[in-house]
């Protein structure tokens, strides 16, 4: 008996849904000024539509000092004039929905801004005051209470806690100073977010990405940490991650989204391990995904990604909930230039000059055939911008570029995620690759993005953005991301092969051409031309029919 069976899973839309991350300040600047908007958004729409994509998701685009890049919100229900009004989100959602593209949008409930007008209130009340008890205000330790409460790290680097001038008490942030973290054991801090869900549901958004989950609740008396918190090491969460608390808020939330019609959607951000940790995050009565962060982490290697595969696609069905495939994000290095890196891996950290530079040309190939894999696989699958085209990270920054708090809050010794969210190039002849109309862009270009600009790989038939969509149409003729997952026996212990009902895939991670099994095949679509003899050329995948 199936997971269909057990949950009567119904037909939503995001079962199997191909959704496309837009970086803003990064996809297209339509006014010039260097950073991208909401109006270059919906002009290039019709790009996302032929791409073949089934939604997006916006990372942040609220008013906010863009202290984090916006994951710092003074305002959950204004949009930050840097990126325009709500009238051009309403005529950005308008247009995508047009299209068919559904819009996910980014919801920030662990921390706000501590320029959002409660923590400014907060900061003008006293101790013991209901305004401080929206956040996680306390006194020092020490004879003055001139220590933090607690032992606690940011995750950017430093402490949890900062003392702000003239003050008795400290207050919470697990991410930068800016970020003070809410008290969600207020029921204040919970009716302000089931408001600001229905403000954008109301205006016809189709889901949330939810920022953080894992980290919403801490454990009662905020005690020291005893293991060296960090989002994903390990399986200890400690005190400040993935405490049960958290699941009922999802189950409110859901209770919220259910009230709409349309299948609305959550997806969590939950650096949570082991994998069945992460399914209670998608319960059938909390949210409808996970990011799959360990399929991020992928190592390049056989043997590896086949139980990463395995592992997800059990968890999840024992919860009735699809897997999503994800190859990259806005917070580590592009999967085009770690697959060119000696280990793989998922790195936050980023790539500076003194690091091990990638092979770029090798880290494509690998890329390339890496995504015969991920849309091949039932589920829900995601795409980074610009990893259509194959984009590599921008490993030699200049440090005086740098804006990731990261790399200020480490001191330099984590040059942090500036280098995969560099503006996306458009046009290989035009200023700042086409990524406006003027040639301003809030981080710098690295000359090799020429060749991965938009209209060069538009005229190439054997471009990376050609391979997408043709894999992505393929994906919705032959319902992959509603089929299932059969692995056969590989011809070496260094590729794998798999069927997903008419469709056969293989993908070779060893050094060696390996042969298709059969000759009687049509093939689909292969990222290496195949030799006369049907030869995968090393680090390349393919999709075949059998005749
Ligand atoms: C999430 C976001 C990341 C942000 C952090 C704090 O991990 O993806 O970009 O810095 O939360 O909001
Ligand atoms: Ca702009």
């Amino acid at each position: 008996m199936g997971s269909q069976a057990i949950f009567n899973v119904k037909d939503e839309w995001w079962r199997s849904a191909v959704i496309y991350q837009i970086y803003p300040r990064s996809f297209a600047d339509a006014n010039g000024d260097g950073i991208g908007d909401l109006q270059g958004i919906t002009e290039r729409l019709p790009y996302l539509a032929s791409l073949g994509v089934d939604a997006v998701w916006l990372s942040p685009f609220y008013k906010s000092p863009q202290a984090d890049a916006g994951y710092d919100v003074a305002d959950y229900r204004q949009v930050d004039p840097l990126f325009g009004t709500l009238d051009d989100f309403d005529a950005m959602l308008n247009k995508a929905h047009g299209l068919g593209l559904r819009i996910i949008v980014d919801l920030v409930p662990n921390h706000s801004s501590d320029e959002h007008e409660w923590f400014q209130a907060a900061l003008a009340s006293p101790p013991g005051s209901p305004e401080r008890e929206r956040y996680i205000f306390r006194d020092g330790k020490g004879e003055h209470g001139e220590l933090p409460p607690n032992n606690w790290k940011s995750v950017f680097g430093g402490g949890a806690w900062t003392r702000p001038e003239g003050e008795q008490q400290w207050y919470l942030h697990l991410f930068d100073t800016k970020q003070p973290d809410f008290n969600w054991n207020n029921p204040e801090v919970r009716d302000e977010f089931t408001s600001v869900l229905r403000f954008w549901l109301d205006r016809g958004v189709d889901g949330f990405r939810v920022d953080v989950a894992h980290g919403l609740i801490k454990k009662e008396g905020l005690p020291d940490c005893s293991v060296q918190q960090a989002m994903i090491e390990g399986g200890d969460p400690g005190p400040m991650w993935d405490q049960d608390g958290v699941h009922d808020i999802y189950k409110q939330w859901r209770s919220v989204l259910d009230e709409y019609d349309g299948d609305r959607m959550m997806v969590a951000e939950a650096w949570v391990v082991p994998q069945e940790r992460l399914a209670r995050y998608i319960r059938s009565d909390e949210m409808q995904q996970a990011f799959n962060f360990e399929y991020l982490g992928s190592q390049w290697n056989a043997r590896d990604v086949r139980k990463v595969v395995d592992d997800s696609l059990a968890q999840t069905a024992l919860v009735g909930a699809p897997t999503t495939w994800v190859m990259s994000n806005h917070d580590g290095v592009r999967h085009a230039s770690r697959f060119g890196l000696s280990t793989p891996g998922y790195r936050p950290k980023g790539i500076s000059a003194k690091d091990e530079q990638p092979d770029e040309a090798l880290g494509l190939e690998r890329a390339r055939g890496f995504a015969f894999m991920t849309f091949f696989l039932p589920g829900s699958a995601y795409i980074y911008q610009g990893e259509e085209l194959g984009l590599p990270e921008h490993t030699n920054m200049d440090d005086k570029y740098r804006q990731d708090p990261t790399f200020w809050r480490t001191k330099g010794e984590e040059v942090g995620r500036d280098g995969c969210r560099v503006p996306l190039p458009w046009q290989a002849d035009a200023p700042a690759f086409g990524f406006g109309p003027s040639d301003k862009s809030w981080l710098p270009q690295p000359p090799n993005f020429a060749r991965y600009a938009v209209d060069v790989e538009e005229k190439d038939s054997d471009s990376t953005l050609a391979l997408y969509r043709r894999v992505l149409a393929l994906r919705a003729e032959y319902r992959l991301g509603k089929g299932e997952l059969e692995w056969l026996e590989s011809p070496t212990p260094d590729a794998l092969l798999a069927r997903n009902g008419d469709v056969y895939t293989l993908l070779n991670f060893g050094a060696e051409p390996v042969a298709l099994p059969w000759s009687d095949v049509e093939i689909l679509a292969s990222s290496k031309a195949l030799s006369a003899h049907q030869q995968l050329q090393s680090g390349g995948g393919v999709w075949f029919k059998r005749l």
